[in-house]
């Protein structure tokens, strides 16, 4: 299956630059999901490696082949699109031939491949019906298939589950994952989910204004996000960030914020870059890193008392909001933990020292 690489990758609608010299590139067989806030030039990306758009400069690349000024149609991939896009005249079967003995396969063939792709996607009965007469779901299943059935080693997918209901959404988001298990194809996947981004992809490029702020697994983008932008885009609740600065004291290195009400020791913090002495500084750490009662094996923490302001619920997790140095932070509970904590005026808070992010204040770059 064919691996990806953007080059220099710069794009321009009129006098407006959208993506500005753009470097990504991914393996064979990833699954790389391109996730960003609305507008940020998700599918114009796309669109360009589709080659439904033109690039202004750089290349693209798709198995090392120079690819950027072929024909849609001759860069060897199928894309699925956030409208589904069906013919509304032809039957499920005549949407998915459509572009197979056109393109000179043979009908045999053709008829092999949508009867796989029917079974695999399970609309296998739904094959004589127009597009009109199939629910949402069942509509995006076919658009799937009419991209399986072309087998090209790169499939691309536009925001394919946003116009369905949560519940839909969760099986068909396995449902695409188990079928890049099975044939390992190459997957560029566009949303603006971060949990369709984290439980689908192998790579994510987390991107905004044209710019990829991040590019790497799931388990690095979410535990050693790269700036202010990704902790704060990736992971819901977003990440707790304090404001403080950083204070040499003796031997070692403390954030403390405006207030003195807080000191966090940064001994155990692995540095990228480091800080010096009065350098302003974000301290970021996840909900679920914070403990309410002090564990041994959470290593080194810092206790903190914190007013209780209110407690969210929902099934087993629950998350109890408090405030810290002046800000509201969310601490994860157990569900069941929530009642016994309720009408209690503040919360001892432990947070282990080996969970922090910090974040250069100005640039909003990890340190
Ligand atoms: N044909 C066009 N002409 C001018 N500007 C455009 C055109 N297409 C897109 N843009 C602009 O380029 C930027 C990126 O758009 P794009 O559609 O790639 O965003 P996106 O990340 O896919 O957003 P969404 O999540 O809302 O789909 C936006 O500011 C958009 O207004
Ligand atoms: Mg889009």
């Amino acid at each position: 299956m064919p691996s990806i690489a953007f080059n220099n990758i710069v794009k321009k609608f009129g006098a407006l630059t959208v993506i500005e010299n753009l470097n990504l590139s991914i393996g064979d067989g990833e699954f790389l999901v391109l996730l960003g806030p609305s507008g940020c030039g998700k599918t114009t990306l796309l669109n360009l490696l589709a080659g439904l758009l033109e690039i202004d400069d750089g290349e693209i690349l798709i198995d090392e082949r120079d690819v950027s000024y072929l024909d849609p149609k001759d860069r060897g991939l199928a894309m699925v699109f956030q409208s589904y896009a069906l013919y509304p005249t032809k039957t499920v079967r005549g949407n998915m031939n459509f572009g197979l003995t056109s393109r000179g396969i043979s009908r045999a063939e053709a008829d092999k491949r949508i009867a796989w792709a029917a079974k695999l996607l399970q609309i296998e009965h739904l094959l004589d019906r127009k597009p009109s007469q199939l629910s949402g779901g069942q509509r995006q299943r076919v658009a799937i298939g009419r991209a399986l059935v072309k087998q090209y080693g790169v499939c691309l997918f536009d925001e394919p589950l946003s116009n369905l209901d949560a519940k839909l959404r969760n099986e068909m988001r396995m449902e695409i994952k188990k079928l890049h298990n099975q044939l390992r194809n190459t997957v560029v996947y566009v949303t603006h989910d971060q949990v369709e981004a984290m439980t689908m992809a192998t790579k994510i490029a987390v991107m905004n204004k044209g710019v990829i702020q991040q590019f790497g697994t799931p388990d690095e983008i979410y535990n050693e996000p790269a700036n202010l932008f990704v902790a704060d885009f990736v992971g819901s609740p977003a990440m707790n960030l304090l404001d403080c600065v950083v204070r040499q004291e003796g031997s070692d290195l403390v954030a403390v914020d405006e207030k003195d009400s807080i000191r966090i020791n940064l001994g155990e913090y692995k540095w990228k870059v480091g800080a010096d002495d009065g350098k302003p500084v974000k301290i970021g750490f996840r909900a679920e890193e914070l403990l309410i009662e002090e564990r041994v094996d959470a290593g080194n923490t810092v206790r903190f008392d914190c007013p209780v302001e209110y407690f969210e619920k929902s099934g087993p997790d629950a998350f109890a909001f408090l405030t810290m140095s002046g800000k509201s932070i969310a601490v994860r509970i157990d569900g069941r933990d929530a009642n016994r904590y309720r009408g209690k005026p503040a919360l001892p808070v432990y947070l282990p020292l080996t969970k922090l992010n910090v974040f250069d204040a100005p640039t909003g770059r990890r340190l």
